[in-house]
């Protein structure tokens, strides 16, 4: 993509949340034929967080967006857009969009919610950019939240270790200087994974009734080894296009920012960029695999560690359900 559009987008402000209560691996030993070494070794995940199950999604959302409004020093009446990426809203309808736009008193913006797994906040950003980049919007706020808790069945140890919950949010503001904030990005989705990784119940497809409820449904269904095949190979591709399509070197990468699924596909991907785990962003550990919010929060973290840089060069790449998968390449501007 090279975009035509009279501003670049860039990053000026960053914000997360996540629940204080904290599920150690501990507790799947309690109850399911597991154990703290396997879930660490094989999938890198120590601990991660649960809202209480009367918390919605908005109510991680709503704190990640006052926290960059925080930042920014700006009141939310200034926001034009408010775009939030999910599998968890509130609701089908109206939007998660909505319920945060009126929770933080953002009177003067428009909003929607998108979906794309765990390619959403990758996706959503995307979609962000363009609104900034041809100059009819100056503030959009694009906040990556789910509560993954309510989808995991807490009885499929194939399943329930993987997840847990948490919101993070970029602003996005316009600016002339070409050389900074979104540089690029490459987007995909094939539906070769379509069978692999989905929540069947309650869409059109099946409406819910008592039957989906007792087929358990609504939860996810993941054939693990399966996603985790093609997610290396993808999430890798990927990421080494961007650096050959901008001639990028291992040390000219600040950062590799990845979703956060499994540990042993973020260093897949690191060694097929040939950089070191010093350079990649990872907080799956803390977290688990939070979808939307993997990615903006391994940021927000990051940047408030004092650990990002103006002009740094970050490489946000995704993969998931689907399949969907994409890379932005970001130069810092904070
Ligand atoms: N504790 C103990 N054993 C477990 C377990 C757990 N929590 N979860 C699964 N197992 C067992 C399985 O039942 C299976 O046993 P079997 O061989 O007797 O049937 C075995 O472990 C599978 O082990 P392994 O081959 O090492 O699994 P894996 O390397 O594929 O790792 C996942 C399993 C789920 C961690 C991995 O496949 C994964 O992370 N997949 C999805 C990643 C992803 O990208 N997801 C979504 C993108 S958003």
């Amino acid at each position: 993509m090279s975009h035509k559009g009279p501003y670049n987008a860039y990053v000026s402000a960053v914000g997360h949340y996540f629940p204080d209560k904290v599920i150690p691996n501990s507790y799947y030993e309690s109850y399911l034929d597991t154990t703290d070494e396997w879930i660490k070794t094989r999938t890198g995940i120590s601990e991660r967080r649960f809202l209480e199950p009367n918390q919605p999604t908005s109510f991680m959302a709503i704190r990640a967006a006052q926290m960059v409004l925080e930042k920014r020093g700006i009141s939310a009446e200034e926001l034009d857009a408010i775009i939030i990426t999910t599998v968890t809203p509130d609701m089908f309808y109206p939007a998660t969009a909505v319920i945060v736009a009126d929770a933080i008193g953002a009177k003067n913006a428009f909003g929607f919610d998108l979906s794309a797994a765990c390619s959403g906040f990758i996706f959503g950003l995307a979609t962000a950019i363009q609104f900034v980049q041809c100059g009819t919007y100056k503030k959009v706020l694009i906040i990556g939240a789910d509560k993954m808790s309510c989808l995991a069945d807490m009885s499929d140890r194939n399943n329930c270790v993987l997840f847990g919950d948490g919101a993070a949010a970029f602003l996005l503001e316009p600016t002339e200087d070409k050389t900074i904030g979104i540089i690029d990005q490459i987007l995909h989705v094939d539906g070769s994974g379509k069978d692999s990784l989905y929540q069947l119940g309650g869409g059109s497809l099946n409406p819910p009734t008592h039957e989906t409820v007792d087929k358990k449904m609504h939860y996810i269904y993941q054939e693990g080894k399966t996603v985790f095949k093609a997610a290396v190979k993808g999430m890798a591709d990927i990421s080494a296009e961007m650096m050959e399509k901008h001639n990028l070197k291992p040390e000219d990468v600040a950062y590799l920012v990845p979703h956060q699924a499994n540990m042993r596909i973020i260093q897949a991907t690191a060694d097929r960029m040939g950089v070191g785990l010093d350079k990649v962003m990872i907080n799956i550990n803390k977290y688990g695999n939070t979808t939307s919010a993997t990615i903006p929060s391994c940021v927000s973290e990051y940047y408030y560690d004092g650990k990002i840089k103006k002009g740094d060069n970050l490489i946000l790449t995704s993969f998931g359900a689907g399949y969907t998968w994409g890379s932005i390449l970001l130069k810092w501007a904070i």
